[in-house]
């Protein structure tokens, strides 16, 4: 390190010298040090006094002249361009504030955590299943010059072709008849849920919620400014009954409702769609992990039994790939195509074209499936694990909640007293992460344990849940909550 005056030169690092010479003079000019007007050395005289060439000072003047923050006087020297103002420090604070309702949506959740030792979140896959090889050549395939004319906006829409193998997809795997034109690529559900909501909800409509139900959608219709009820369900999904009449969408997750898990039966899928020709409310199916089926019979989707274009269903793929592709898709009637390109336009444009065209090729060429299969069978091991283990050790604390399919199980506690978020924190004390079936519920009921088997680790499934059951049948670390 070499100094002259307060100008700081680093050359202890290998690398470009005109480069170091040049950041210590920006540094300089925008910290006020070197002031507007101020005259620099000499090329040779600086270069002398740091010891390095003088081409080297020359360079590092001419590319700070070139970007503005010095001028060369023919015959006078170089100065600090009078343009050239510090740049003042970073403010702290700010006095502005989000608009009501924005300050109380909770902070966004990330999934960067350490990865603990006994992993039931919910909703994780595994990413070690994903195939990174296969994927990294589709989408170097895409780059290719001349693969696809991203010197011109895309379709917000999607990618045509991705949109017709998943129009082919669906039909083939879920029975949703829809035409690629009305199917729309997503960043995942949660962009669709935002489309759907911004196009459809007014201020102060009535949207009503599964509950328990996904915070992740309750959080976006809040955020428009909807009045969010939330609505029972039992053992056959979600209670149709216990719908307000003015309602004007409703959300529900009729293949495996979450959290609890029973899919939605057949009588009330007849009662919500009857329920929504009456009241000319709209549907939401959110069908986001039914590829992972545990049973034989593939379950029907609202989408395929409503011929009145009130069901508006979201796939993704953030569980049968990875969520850190943020792809999903949105199939909606044909009129309400306009609207909803337009609003996907207007929050992000599209998702990247050559990555569709990477998903488009995954699905028409049979990886997809094949990647399903593998997938499946792992996750249908863990699982019966945690099966295992709610029917053994666990058994005398939580009852299970049936269900066949997804990628997490859903147990109730025995003694619904007890404090679910306790049991939660005392796990995690212990390297076991679960999660607490309240957490999922605004009135906080029912109380139970929620574990996800897609991102454990098989072989610390069954001495997790025996940790989990230690902690169970220890003394709560606080006292009940009051019941509500
Ligand atoms: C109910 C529900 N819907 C959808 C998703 C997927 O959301 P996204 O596609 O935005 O990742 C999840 C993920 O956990 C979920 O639990």
């Amino acid at each position: 390190m070499r100094e002259l005056g307060d100008l700081v030169v680093d050359l202890s690092t290998r690398g470009d010298r005109a480069t170091a010479v040049y950041r210590a003079l920006l540094d300089a000019v925008r910290s006020g040090r070197l002031e507007p007007g101020e005259r620099l050395p000499p090329t040779r005289a600086l270069a002398a006094d740091l010891g390095v060439s003088r081409t080297t000072v020359a360079t590092a003047y001419d590319r700070l002249v070139a970007e503005g923050f010095l001028t060369a006087r023919v015959g006078a020297g170089t100065f600090v361009a009078d343009a050239a103002r510090p740049v003042r420090p970073p403010r702290r604070g700010t006095d502005l504030a989000p608009r009501p309702g924005w300050d109380q949506q909770p902070h966004p959740t990330s999934g960067s955590t350490p990865k603990p030792a006994h992993d039931f979140r919910v909703g994780i896959p595994d990413a070690r299943l994903f195939p990174f090889d296969t994927w990294r050549r589709l989408v170097t395939a895409e780059l290719r010059v001349g693969a696809h004319d991203l010197g011109v906006y895309a379709d917000p829409a999607g990618y045509p072709p991705l949109r017709e193998a998943l129009a082919r997809q669906l039909a083939l795997s879920r029975g949703v008849t829809a035409t690629p034109d009305e199917v729309l690529v997503t960043h995942g559900t949660q962009q669709a849920l935002d489309l759907v909501t911004r196009v459809l909800v007014a201020p102060g409509d009535i949207v009503a919620m599964e509950e328990p139900g996904y915070p992740l959608a309750r959080d976006v219709f809040t955020s428009y400014g909807a009045r969010v009820v939330p609505v029972r369900v039992d053992d056959e999904g979600l209670v149709v009954d216990d719908l307000p009449p003015s309602t004007r969408l409703v959300f529900t997750t009729p293949s495996h409702q979450f959290p609890t898990g029973p899919p939605l039966s057949l009588e009330r899928r007849r009662a919500l769609l009857d329920f929504a020709g009456r009241h000319r409310c709209a549907v939401i199916e959110d069908d986001y992990d039914s590829e992972f089926r545990f049973t034989e019979r593939p379950l029907e989707t609202l989408h395929s039994m409503d011929d009145a274009g009130r069901v508006l269903y979201l796939g993704t793929f953030s569980k049968s790939l990875v969520p850190g592709l943020r792809f999903g898709y949105l199939v909606a009637p044909e009129p309400l195509q306009a609207a909803l390109r337009a609003a996907l336009q207007l929050s992000v444009g599209y998702v990247d074209v050559p990555v569709q065209a990477a998903l488009a090729r995954f699905l028409e060429d049979g990886l997809h499936a094949r990647h399903l299969r593998r997938a499946r069978a792992a996750y249908g091991e863990r699982r019966a694990l945690v099966l295992e283990a709610v029917h053994g050790p666990l058994s005398a604390h939580l009852e299970l909640v049936p269900c066949q399919a997804g990628l997490h199980v859903t147990t109730t506690l025995r003694d619904q007293e007890a404090d679910d978020t306790d049991v939660v924190r005392r796990a995690a004390e212990h390297g076991v992460v679960v999660e607490a079936l309240s957490s999922y519920a605004v009135t906080g009921r029912p109380r139970g344990i929620v574990m996800g088997y897609g991102a454990a680790v098989t072989e610390s499934i069954t001495p997790g849940l025996a940790r989990l059951a230690a902690v169970l049948g220890a003394a709560p670390s606080t006292p009940p909550r009051r019941p509500r």
